[in-house]
């Protein structure tokens, strides 16, 4: 347990806030739709930081916030619906899932390993002056722990998270109180891959273009995105290689290159998609991971590697 603080929110709280996120520690901040848990974007540590205080069984792919459009075009590929949606409602309620730019600094935790990124340009002053202080793209999901109920005041936030995490900066309650709509454009449709306080009526108004998606096959959040999967076959609990595979170690199996020498689930969990990504870029023809315990991150860990696995051959779990 560590102590929360409950700040007000101000410029000195929002100072403190960005020295947190600086840390690489997580922070809960308001937004127009609801409190989110906030961390830099572009560090996997401070993500996997974000999974371990809300105790998320699964990796996610995450929502990433930005403060101006330059810092979006940095991390993400604007196609022309997307920069018309973009001009029309943002800041706002709308998160944008975009192509990864050339470079863009994203850990590839926020992502879950994924091509794409779901961005956001929110409208709340104080998420907007965190991300100015802190000077980071911040990943934030909902500020409450996985399975309840998400935040729309502080005093939500401290209920769910209260000595998980260090402080929640508190401004009153949201005043939408529903997580952001999410849209993935086409050139010829938008696909609502989450409704939310933006209408599907709203977005088809303003680009012309028909929403599909909505209705009765909404795309489950999370499993929307597909995941990561490698294109070569893993093995799971393996202590070495076989048959010329790439070994990812953890601990004491070293492997061809460890999640974590030390054993530290954050730390694997930081790493867990680039080591998954540059074992399947090798020449060998076979993934193997040594064995994780299942405890806290590690939950959520072997969650993935599971999935990443499926169709191994050795598991029983279906993809999603
Ligand atoms: O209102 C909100 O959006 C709140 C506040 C804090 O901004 N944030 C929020 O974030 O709800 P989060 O991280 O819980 O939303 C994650 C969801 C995923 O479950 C998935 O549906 C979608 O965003 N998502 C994220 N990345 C994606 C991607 N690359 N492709 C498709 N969907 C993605
Ligand atoms: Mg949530």
């Amino acid at each position: 347990m560590i102590e929360t603080r409950v700040l007000s929110y101000d410029a000195a709280a929002i100072a403190e806030a960005a020295a947190l996120i600086a840390a690489g520690r997580v922070v809960a901040i308001p937004t127009e739709t609801v409190y989110g848990l906030a961390a830099d974007a572009t560090s996997g540590e401070a993500v996997a930081a974000i999974y371990a205080a809300k105790g998320r069984p699964s990796f996610n792919p995450l929502i990433v916030h930005v403060a101006d459009m330059d810092a979006a075009r940095a991390l993400a590929r604007f196609d022309a619906v997307s920069e018309a949606l973009a001009a029309a409602f943002w800041p706002g309620p709308l998160t944008l899932v975009l192509p990864l730019a050339p470079g863009s600094p994203i850990a590839s935790l926020a992502t879950a390993g994924l091509s794409t990124v779901a961005l956001r340009f929110p409208a709340h002053p104080a998420m907007r002056d965190l991300i100015a202080a802190s000077g980071r793209p911040l990943a934030a999901p909902s500020a409450n722990a996985s399975g309840t109920i998400s935040p729309s005041r502080a005093a939500h936030v401290v209920r769910s998270l209260g000595g998980r995490i260090p402080l929640v900066i508190d401004a009153g309650p949201t005043t939408l109180g529903l997580e952001s709509t999410i849209v993935a454009a086409a050139p010829d449709r938008l696909r609502l891959l989450r409704p939310g306080p933006l209408t599907a009526e709203a977005l088809s108004a303003r680009t012309g273009l028909p929403v599909t998606g909505a209705g009765g096959e909404i795309e489950a959040p999370g499993q929307l995105a597909g995941h990561y999967a490698p294109s070569k076959p893993l093995r799971l609990d393996a202590v070495s290689a076989r048959d010329g595979e790439w070994l990812i170690g953890f601990g004491a199996v070293a492997g061809d290159a460890t999640l974590s020498p030390s054993a530290d689930p954050v730390e694997a969990a930081a790493r867990l998609f680039d080591l998954l990504h540059q074992a399947d870029a090798s020449s060998a023809p076979a993934i193997a991971v040594a064995p994780i315990p299942g405890t806290g991150l590690g939950a959520a860990i072997n969650d993935r590697l599971r999935r990443a696995s499926y169709g191994s051959g050795t598991n029983g779990v279906t993809p999603s």
